[in-house]
């Protein structure tokens, strides 16, 4: 009772009462904000995740230059209904490379955080250069302009620094032949020995194999225009984790 009573003083006070739901809320605060500051890192390592090829890399630049994201998120959300449609849900993991994320909140068009290896490179030539060619009804407007506008290779070595100053864990090697790598993996079958190596360097640091694709994505092998940069980085969404194999380390997994 006489516990009671006290608590009919607090009750009664509003000031009193402020003041102690800002102490009981610090204290949640506290528990709930503190442990962060011990962890190096609260995403879950996941195998497959490396950083992006250069020619993937400039492929992301021309879909955030062109808005993309304003029509398409990257994010299955882990509900039924997504997950049917797209695929596994999103890991954290899987955008930990991306400066900045592409998660987006607006849907005309569908996801496409797993649309890499959906689709041939063919497909995705016709519908970006004409989405109403292979989607009668689609309201997605045509890129055929990517198809004339030449890849500009400079500034390619900066990037890859600058992701790794933001933790991108790109090699000096990486660094070195970025520009190198970036035309061998638009141009298959030119010199054996630079595909070799790119696959090398990028599957190390994947820690498996068969990440990067090599190919003619716009099927014209006398110029590396960016439309062969964009399709390089739709073809590698999603595609880096291998869900066959991949159990969430979730509590049942844990013992
Ligand atoms: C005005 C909105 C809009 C914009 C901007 C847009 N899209 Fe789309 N996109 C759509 C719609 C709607 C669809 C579904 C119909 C279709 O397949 O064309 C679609 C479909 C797609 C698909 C096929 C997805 C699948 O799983 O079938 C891809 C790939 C795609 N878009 C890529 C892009 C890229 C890359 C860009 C930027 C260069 C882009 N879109 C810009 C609206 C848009």
């Amino acid at each position: 009772m006489a516990f009671m009573k006290r608590h009919e003083t607090l009750e009664r006070h509003s000031l009193l009462l402020t003041v102690g739901i800002l102490i009981v809320v610090a204290i949640g605060g506290l528990v709930e904000i503190a442990p962060l500051f011990y962890l190096d890192n609260t995403i879950e390592k996941v195998q497959g995740m490396r950083p992006y090829t250069p020619l993937e890399l400039k492929g992301r630049n021309i879909y955030i230059r062109e808005g993309c994201y304003v029509c398409h998120s990257q994010m299955v959300r882990p509900l039924r209904d997504e997950v049917e449609r797209y695929g596994h849900y999103s890991l954290a993991a899987e955008s930990m490379y991306d400066h900045p994320f592409q998660w987006g909140s607006k849907r005309t068009g569908p996801d496409l955080a797993r649309v890499g290896g959906k689709y041939s490179d063919e497909w995705h030539l016709d519908h970006l250069t004409e989405p109403k060619s292979v989607v009668p009804e689609s309201v997605m407007p045509p890129y055929a302009f990517l198809l004339t506008k030449k890849l500009r290779l400079d500034g390619i070595e900066d990037h890859l620094k600058t992701l790794r100053l933001a933790g991108v864990p790109y090699t000096d090697d990486m660094i070195a032949n970025a520009k190198a790598d970036l035309i061998a993996q638009a141009s298959p079958g030119a010199d054996y020995d630079t595909e070799d190596a790119l696959v090398a360097r990028y599957e190390a640091a994947s820690g498996r194999k068969g990440t990067v694709k090599i190919s003619d994505f716009d099927r014209n092998p006398a110029t590396i225009t960016e439309m062969d940069a964009l399709i390089a980085y739709l073809q590698m969404t999603g595609t880096l984790v291998d869900f066959s194999t991949y159990e969430a380390d979730d509590l049942n997994n844990r013992r």
